[in-house]
């Protein structure tokens, strides 16, 4: 399963990061992303019942439909929580061995956040599969092509600040998929969901070209 689940993130490469403020605009903001046709969803824990919505959303998306993880887990105690309710794959803002571990046991893929070469060198010892670089645009997509240089066979995703219009450059730059929240989401806060489906398309469209 967990190959599986990579090379379906892979393929997709462009996942949703849902970071709502109540389960409603999250849960509703997820179901947008799916419909416009990124059907790989981050849904963070700092959202409210976040744990619920990943249930509910793999029970209304079954059989692959869409690929539910986990985002913003900070300790092993959450990722539990996030594996038993059904994510498919946690990711986190840092770099955590009590997470890497929980997820090793589960064989769920842990994609930690790390800004240097040393925290890299650290996430793949303990058998991280992708490394998401956080936060990307403050270093910029040149980071991923000089990473790619002593690491050249790491999977990276470059997350905080990806916009539809630096998109490509990630990608030129050798980036394997990138995370994607505010430009794709902010419509959400005002209740525009049907906004948050066009730039979910518009995303898909963009990463199909
Ligand atoms: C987040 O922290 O919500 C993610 O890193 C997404 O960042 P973004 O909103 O800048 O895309």
């Amino acid at each position: 399963q967990k190959i599986d689940t990579l090379s379906k993130i892979r393929d997709t490469g462009v996942v949703a990061v849902l970071r709502g403020d109540s389960k409603e605009e999250t849960s509703k903001a997820a179901v947008a992303c799916i419909k416009g046709g990124l059907n790989a969803i981050e849904l963070t824990f700092t959202a409210p019942h976040a744990d619920e919505i990943i249930e509910e959303l793999n029970r209304d998306y079954p059989n692959g439909q869409a690929l539910i993880g986990a985002g913003t887990v900070l300790d092993a105690s959450t990722a539990r929580i996030a594996i038993l309710a059904g994510a498919k794959f946690v990711v986190s803002p840092s770099f955590s061995k009590a997470v890497a571990k929980l997820c090793n046991l589960y064989s769920i893929p842990y994609i930690p956040g790390c800004m240097t070469p040393s925290d890299i060198q650290t996430a793949l010892s303990y058998g991280s599969d992708i490394i998401k670089l956080f936060p990307a645009a403050i270093v910029g997509p040149e980071m991923i092509s000089e990473l790619r240089g002593p690491f050249p066979n790491v999977n990276l995703m470059a997350t905080g600040g990806v916009t539809l219009a630096n998109l490509k450059d990630w990608f030129d730059n050798g980036t394997t998929i990138v995370g994607v929240g505010g430009s794709l989401t902010a419509p959400a806060k005002d209740g525009d969901f049907a906004q948050v489906a066009k730039n979910a398309k518009a995303y898909r469209d963009e990463f199909n070209q």
